[in-house]
């Protein structure tokens, strides 16, 4: 039977219609839906698969499915489509990239690297796939500390392209990488000083953080991690309120998982905006994720050559992991 398009029948444009109709597509053709904690909770709700960086890469490796559709950013899509070279792999907006990745641009890294011939190259998989074939370990936020302890200690580092994260890992592993000078916008707007206001007002919450973050805002965190890290915190924890420095979206599963307990967003420095949220991410909608899976595409579409070079580094994070 074919799918009836919701998104033209009289006025009917409401989400629960798209899902039922995102899930019937889904068994039509095959298809998974990888999502980020970061996504809009509509979409949340209809992934096969939800996680974080290096569990949603986990997965692309492992389904079977003849599509794959990743509600993401740009940067995860091409991943999985590098790790699924014969897979049909969608992204439901192509613009949706990330301020990180941008950060380092492949020639501008190219050239800091051939400054430094002896260094290995360790990157965030927040980046490019060109970046990716410049580097000889990949790693997320959930590995990072794992992957950078498994290299012999006196071999320089070149780490890229998150200097907060890269400043993090060289305190928590005595280590003195060289550290590209990249950012994330969303976790570079946290207010340090409204922090400090918000845990003196609200003294039983306890204070968490992803790594991306400044460092003094890490330095007052009660705990760092990755979105999964952080979702297993405050699942595991015994306090009842948490402030919480990351992309917003994750507090949809933290309340989900956690119903009784209070999850408060990190608040910005810029009031005016919505800095916690990752634009980016929110470029996907429902209503783009179902048309994406009705018309498959856009696509993400690679060199084979870019994603074999690109290839490498990954498989050996997973080997790492
Ligand atoms: P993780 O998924 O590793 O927590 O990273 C967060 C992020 O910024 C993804 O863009
Ligand atoms: Fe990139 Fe930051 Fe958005 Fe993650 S939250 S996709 S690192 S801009």
């Amino acid at each position: 039977m074919e799918v009836q398009d919701p998104t033209k029948t009289s006025g009917v444009r409401n989400k629960t219609d798209l899902a039922e109709a995102i899930q019937k597509l889904k068994k039509e053709k095959n298809a998974v839906i990888l999502a980020h904690y970061y996504q809009d909770e509509a979409i949340q709700e209809v992934a096969d698969y939800l996680g974080d960086s290096l569990y949603l890469a986990q997965q692309a490796a492992k389904v079977d499915h003849d599509i794959i559709v990743f509600a993401g950013v740009h940067f995860m899509a091409e991943t999985a489509k590098i790790i699924n070279p014969n897979k049909k792999v969608l992204l439901p907006d192509l613009k949706a990239g990330c301020s990180l990745a941008d950060s380092c641009p492949p020639e501008d890294f190219a050239a800091f690297k051939a400054k430094h011939p002896k260094a290995m190259v360790v990157s965030y998989i927040n980046c490019s796939a060109e970046v990716k074939t410049l580097s000889d370990l990949v790693c997320t936020s959930s590995n990072a500390k794992k992957i950078i302890e498994s290299i012999p200690k006196d071999q320089e580092i070149i780490f890229a392209p998150d200097k907060n994260l890269g400043a993090y890992l060289n305190k928590e592993t005595g280590r003195k990488m060289i550290l590209w000078e990249g950012s994330c916008i969303v976790h570079e707007a946290f207010s340090f000083d409204k922090i400090v206001q918000l845990v003196k007002d609200y003294p039983k919450a306890k204070f968490i953080a992803h790594p991306e973050s400044e460092s003094p805002v890490l330095e007052i965190a009660h705990y760092i991690g990755s979105t999964s890290g952080l979702l297993a915190f405050v699942q595991k924890d015994d306090a009842q309120e948490y402030i919480v420095a990351t992309e917003a979206g994750i507090l949809h599963e933290m309340q989900k998982r956690c119903p009784q307990k209070t999850f408060i967003p990190a608040p910005v420095e810029d009031d005016t905006c919505a800095c916690s949220e990752c634009a980016f991410m929110k470029m996907n909608t429902l209503e783009k994720l179902y048309r994406c899976l009705k018309e498959e595409t856009p696509e993400i579409l690679m060199d084979s050559k870019l994603m074999d070079a690109a290839r490498l580094p990954i498989e050996r994070m997973f080997k790492l992991s």
